[in-house]
């Protein structure tokens, strides 16, 4: 039998899920996607989970959505499975709280994941990113409009448009991250905030989550739909064959649209 693309773990009251594609720094692909978002709604259902905890391995939380699955796709094949939306954006209806614990690094749809979780705390190896740019497209799950909120809008415009990398302590100095621990604490740090929420009343904490995300998300619907359609749309342009099409190889990208 394959082994999971997502391992999880029950503490308690606490689901720890693990990303599980360490060779490939957890790129997440559709799949790896599609399990974490069947795993999340099985533990939401369950009475006996307060609160989940999602992690990845030392190296890599997640590098981002998979480019090798998207280095062939065109337009029309993004647009038409709704690409980042379906178990992408399930995500953002489980109600129990998320805490992502973060080591090594979470870049482009890694750190589109890591934001979408309720809180984020981080070992000091994590570094965070959106270098989407570099391979001709843009974040394309939430990252223009979560970071900037998270960050700032001089941070953001900085991480989107040169692909620069934040360290776990300018990113706590950011609002980013909740937490920097020692890369050894990272996951009872996070496994104990867990079971700390999952000690509460439930409905209370449900509420308060729902609360929180009110102040935070504002019109994230349009806006989160609208960034989608744009990345969407980058993949009807020569650039993001270039850019994706270098990654895979190992080269430099020789962009046409400067
Ligand atoms: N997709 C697919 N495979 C990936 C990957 C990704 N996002 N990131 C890393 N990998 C693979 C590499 O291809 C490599 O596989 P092989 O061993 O089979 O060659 C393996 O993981 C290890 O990676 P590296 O050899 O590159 O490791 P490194 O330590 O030299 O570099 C890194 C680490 C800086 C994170 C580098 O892997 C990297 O730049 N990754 C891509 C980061 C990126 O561009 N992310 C954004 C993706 S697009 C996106 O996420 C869109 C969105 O908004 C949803």
């Amino acid at each position: 039998m394959d082994a999971p693309l997502v391992k999880t773990e029950v503490r308690g009251r606490v689901a720890l899920l693990t990303l599980n594609r360490p060779k490939a720094l957890n790129a997440l692909s559709n799949d790896v996607i599609g399990e974490l978002a069947a795993a999340m709604r099985v533990f939401d259902a369950d009475e006996n989970i307060g609160a989940m905890v999602l992690t990845g391995s030392e190296k890599a939380f997640a590098a981002g959505a998979d480019i090798g699955a998207m280095q062939g796709w065109s337009y029309m094949d993004v647009y038409k499975q709704d690409y980042l939306g379906g178990d992408w954006e399930s995500l953002k209806r489980i109600r129990k709280p998320i805490i992502a614990a973060v080591a090594g690094y979470a870049l482009g749809g890694g750190c589109e994941l890591a934001m979408q979780c309720d809180f984020i705390i981080a070992a000091e190896n994590a570094r965070f990113g959106q270098p989407e740019i570099k391979l001709g497209v843009i974040p394309g799950y939430g990252g223009t409009q979560r970071l900037p909120r998270a960050v700032s809008k001089a941070k953001a415009m900085d991480m989107v448009l040169t692909a620069r990398m934040m360290d776990a302590q300018e990113a706590e100095r950011a609002g980013l991250v909740s937490r920097v621990v020692p890369a050894e604490r990272l996951l009872d740090e996070a496994l104990e905030a867990a079971a700390i929420i999952a000690s509460m009343s439930l409905p209370s904490v449900i509420m308060a989550k729902e609360c929180v995300n009110m102040a935070y998300e504002g019109s994230l619907n349009d806006t989160v739909m609208f960034e989608r359609r744009n990345f969407h749309a980058l993949f009807s342009t020569e650039d993001q064959k270039e850019g994706m099409a270098a990654f895979v190889e190992k080269r430099k990208p020789e962009f046409k649209h400067k």
